[in-house]
Formats: C-alpha cells, sequence, structure tokens
C-alpha cells in the first residue's frame, strides 16, 4: 500500500554570506492516513524546518514530499500548520478569524450559512464557541492556541502539521488541550505531524515517534512505536508498563544517545 504522505530523501541546505550550512540529511518518513506522529529532537536540529517543507513553506534542497502520490510544492489548505504562538488576527474576532480561513477555503463552493454553521461547528469542537465575539487580546494563551487549532482543522485538512502547538503553556492548560487534541483525533481520525520538546507529550499522544539526531545534517535517528491502546487517560499511564518502555527509550535517545551540544 502507498503511503499517505511520503517524506522522501529530504534534504535542505541555506547559504547565508557565502557559507552554506546543510541542516536536514536524506530524511524519509512514511505515515499513514489517520497517524498520529510526532518529532522530537534538540533545539535547533531541523524540526521545524521538516515541518516547513511538508507544509510547503520552504522547498527541499533534495528530494521531496508526496502526499497521496502529489509532490508538494507550495502551501495548500490541505496542509494547516498551527504554529507555538498562535497566528491570530488581532483585530478579529475569534468567529472572524475562524471565519477568514473557511471563507477562503469554501468560499464558492458552501453557502453563508454552510460556513456560518461549519465555523460554530469548529469552535464548538475546541470548547470555544462561547467566546465567538472576543478578540484574541481578550482571551488567554490556551483558548488562543484553541482557536488556532480550529481555524486549522476547519479547512479540513488532510494532514494537520503541530509546531510545537502547547510549548508556550503552563502545564495545567497544555494537559487539557492534550486531552482535547486525543479527543478530536479519535472523532476525526484525521492525520497529525506534531513538533514536540516534550517526552511524555510525545508519548501520550502518538502512534508513531521519530527522533531526529543532532545537526548540522540532522536525520532520522531511529522511529518507535507505542503501542498503547486508545483512548489513552494520563492518570492510568503511570504504572503502564509500555508508557515507561517508550519514555526511557526517548529519554535515552536524546540524553544518552544524541546528547545536545551547545553550538560554540
Ligand atoms: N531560512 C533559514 N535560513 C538560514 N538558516 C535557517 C533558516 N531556517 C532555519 N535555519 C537554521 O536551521 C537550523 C534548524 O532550525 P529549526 O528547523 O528552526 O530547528 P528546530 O525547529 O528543530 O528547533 C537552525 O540552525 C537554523 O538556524
Ligand atoms: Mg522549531
Amino acid at each position: 500500500m502507498n503511503p499517505y504522505l511520503k517524506i522522501d530523501h529530504v534534504g535542505i541546505s541555506f547559504s547565508r554570506a557565502g557559507a552554506t550550512t546543510e541542516v536536514l540529511r536524506d530524511v524519509t518518513l512514511k505515515i499513514q492516513q489517520g497517524e498520529y506522529v510526532s518529532i522530537i529532537g534538540h533545539s535547533g536540529c531541523g524540526k521545524s524546518t521538516l515541518l516547513n517543507i511538508v507544509a510547503g513553506l520552504l522547498r527541499a534542497s533534495t528530494g521531496g514530499v508526496l502526499l497521496e502520490e502529489h509532490e508538494v510544492d507550495e502551501p495548500g489548505p490541505d496542509r494547516a500548520v498551527v504554529f507555538q504562538n498562535h497566528s491570530l488576527l488581532p483585530w478579529l474576532t475569534v468567529y472572524e478569524n475562524v471565519a477568514l480561513a473557511v471563507d477562503k477555503v469554501f468560499g464558492g463552493k458552501r453557502s453563508r450559512a454552510e460556513r456560518r454553521e461549519w465555523i460554530m461547528e469548529n469552535l464548538a469542537l475546541v470548547n470555544m464557541a462561547h467566546a465567538k465575539d472576543k478578540r484574541p487580546a481578550e482571551i488567554s494563551g490556551g483558548m488562543k492556541q484553541r482557536v488556532g487549532i480550529a481555524r486549522a482543522l476547519a479547512m479540513e485538512p488532510k494532514i494537520l502539521l503541530l509546531d510545537e502547538p502547547f510549548g508556550a503553556l503552563d502545564a495545567l492548560t497544555r494537559a487539557h488541550l492534550q486531552d482535547q487534541v486525543m479527543e478530536i483525533h479519535a472523532r476525526l481520525n484525521n492525520t497529525m505531524i506534531m513538533i514536540t520538546h516534550d517526552v511524555d507529550e510525545a508519548v501520550l499522544l502518538s502512534d508513531r515517534i521519530v527522533m531526529m539526531t543532532n545537526g548540522p545534517a540532522a536525520t532520522i535517528g531511529e522511529v518507535l512505536t507505542v503501542a498503547l491502546a486508545r483512548p489513552r487517560r494520563r492518570l492510568e499511564l503511570v504504572d503502564n508498563h509500555e508508557y515507561n518502555r517508550c519514555r526511557a527509550a526517548v529519554l535515552e535517545f536524546l540524553y544518552a544517545r544524541n546528547r545536545f551540544v551547545e553550538a560554540a
């Protein structure tokens, strides 16, 4: 069976002031529809760069990305991105921020009433319907991330790309949003690629964890399958053998075999 998404021997180098840095080398990964894949690795190894190549925001120097056998060479609504720092427009309300994306994708295809209903359905999915008329400055960081997720989901993307989506949130808000994302994934069965540097988050949410080596010329060091049944409940996993095995494997990869070395 052909994979849904294929990252095929991707490499990328950046040139600056005559010097070239090879950031990624020979990254190959196949992802099936409905899979939840996390990418973990030390800061600066090239995780966001890889996600941006899948999003079509950056062009690979070598290799390429295929989504349902079509080459990805530009951004598109079939690959929605949620960034660490919400990217809501401050002068628009919560509703209008989601509407902007929905009108762009479905403007010619769905009636006004249908679009309105769809926007509200997606806000309800992240429990933000009550705040539809608020502006970003009036809501918390966690709520802003939820709106960002609603906006991304409302585009009905084939793949949702999450770049450290909970990284800027406090621990309690983060746990709450992780649970919500697990629920959404269970309900919609969408394909997710999430960057994180949080080992527990990676194990809790993922079907597979992709561990990147340190840069320059970073690549995939190891891929770990998390064989935990769903739905997963964080409290029940504390003394679960598989949970702890995965956790130990990721920690060992990151801190024993690929220790972060601060550049001079
Ligand atoms: N547009 C760019 N031009 C030059 N260097 C870049 C560019 N984007 C990223 N880099 C470099 O690529 C490396 C990986 O960055 P990034 O993908 O943001 O890492 P991560 O997300 O893993 O922390 C860093 O050394 C960064 O400086
Ligand atoms: Mg990054």
